[in-house]
């Protein structure tokens, strides 16, 4: 079994092999002592391993609570936040008990901020179901709801006490899903390492892979983790992406924005003389090979619009993370004022 120590205002393991999940209840008895486990799921997810997961707590003597709401993104706001903090108060679940966030994304933010809030913090155990899941959002305590005003707007930095990736359950995942994962996949090689975008121009096992985004993940939190410096890398593409998800009314996925915000961030760079071409090869044949798309039909005015109530927006100024090379990727602050400008470069 691999395991990856996380050090941030908390410490603790994500823990990845195959068929994990058989082991979860023993494994997560070990981090929560407590006599209840609620396992917190949607409704694609649950009906695939949730009786599993139930019957590997029950073996460990926890009494097990599910709380499963609609999959998908528009689950994830304050409705369904307060629907599960009422679920726990009417059960009586008490700050010793744990909850146990299964599926992806959307399910672990809303499991980590209600667990950060509800008796003002109890445990969470985070056991992602997807790609995205266990290289990016499961690590690193970012947890959120939507506002009707724009995505992840009400949150708060909250750490799981363990993270459970079990590769096997990918195989259940729509390939769209999968490659979702891959676009923050490929972040990581573009940020910081060079090496690793070879290895994934040559192909290699999903474990490496998981295990390096994760460990490349942990020694950035472990400098920045409430993401006012360093952290921002893992940014890259995030701001003209999350314009494209609202101008597409989220019909384009997460993932694929990424790699188009990727794409464009890069044009530009170049554009500007801040980056050199054999980045922009690289990132399109990943993109391409692991069926991203590379293309994109909104306008620089609709783009930068859309991205201005992005969290990466201080005041008056943006910080962009701007491609070096390939595998290297540094911030730049410009005013917002010019940031459509900048992103004409890639058009
Ligand atoms: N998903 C970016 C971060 O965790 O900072």
């Amino acid at each position: 079994m691999k395991k990856v120590k996380i050090s941030a205002s908390s410490e603790y393991e994500v823990l990845i092999e195959r068929g994990l999940l058989k082991k979860a209840g023993e494994l997560i008895k070990q981090t929560a002592k407590g006599s209840t486990a609620v396992i917190v799921s949607e409704t694609n997810v649950f009906p695939l391993y949730g009786e599993y997961l139930k019957e590997s707590l029950e073996k460990e003597g926890y009494t097990v609570l599910s709380f499963v709401f609609p999959a998908g993104e528009e689950s994830k706001n304050t409705n369904t936040l307060i629907d599960l903090w009422e679920f726990l108060a009417e059960n009586l679940v008490t700050r010793s008990d744990v909850l146990i966030a299964l599926g992806g994304g959307v399910t672990g933010d809303i499991t980590g901020f209600a667990a950060a809030t509800y008796l003002r913090g109890i445990k969470y155990i985070g056991i992602p179901t997807t790609l995205l899941a266990m290289v990016d959002s499961s690590v690193g305590g970012k947890t959120a709801v939507d506002l009707k005003g724009g995505k992840n707007l009400a949150g708060a930095f909250y750490q799981p006490s363990l993270v459970i990736c079990d590769p096997d359950t990918l195989t259940s995942l729509p390939d769209n899903i999968f490659s979702d994962g891959m676009a923050e996949v490929i972040k990581y090689g573009m940020i910081n390492l060079p090496e690793f975008l070879d290895t994934l121009e040559e192909g290699t096992d999903i474990i490496d892979i998981i295990e390096t985004c994760v460990k490349t993940k942990r020694d950035i939190v472990a400098v920045d983790e409430k993401d006012t410096g360093l952290r921002q890398l893992l940014n890259f593409g995030h701001t003209p992406a999350h314009g494209i998800e609202i101008l597409s009314e989220f019909t384009v996925s997460h993932g694929c924005a990424v790699a188009i915000g990727m794409m464009i961030m890069t044009k530009s760079a170049i554009k500007a003389g801040l980056c050199k071409k054999e980045a922009l090869i690289t990132l399109e044949k990943l993109l391409k090979k692991y069926s991203l798309p590379t293309e994109n039909v909104f306008s620089p005015k609709e783009i930068a619009s859309r991205a201005m109530n992005d969290k990466k927006r201080t005041g008056k100024d943006i910080t962009l993370v701007i491609p070096e090379e390939r595998g290297k990727c540094s911030l730049r602050k410009i005013p917002v004022s010019e940031f459509e400008e900048f992103i004409s470069g890639a058009f």
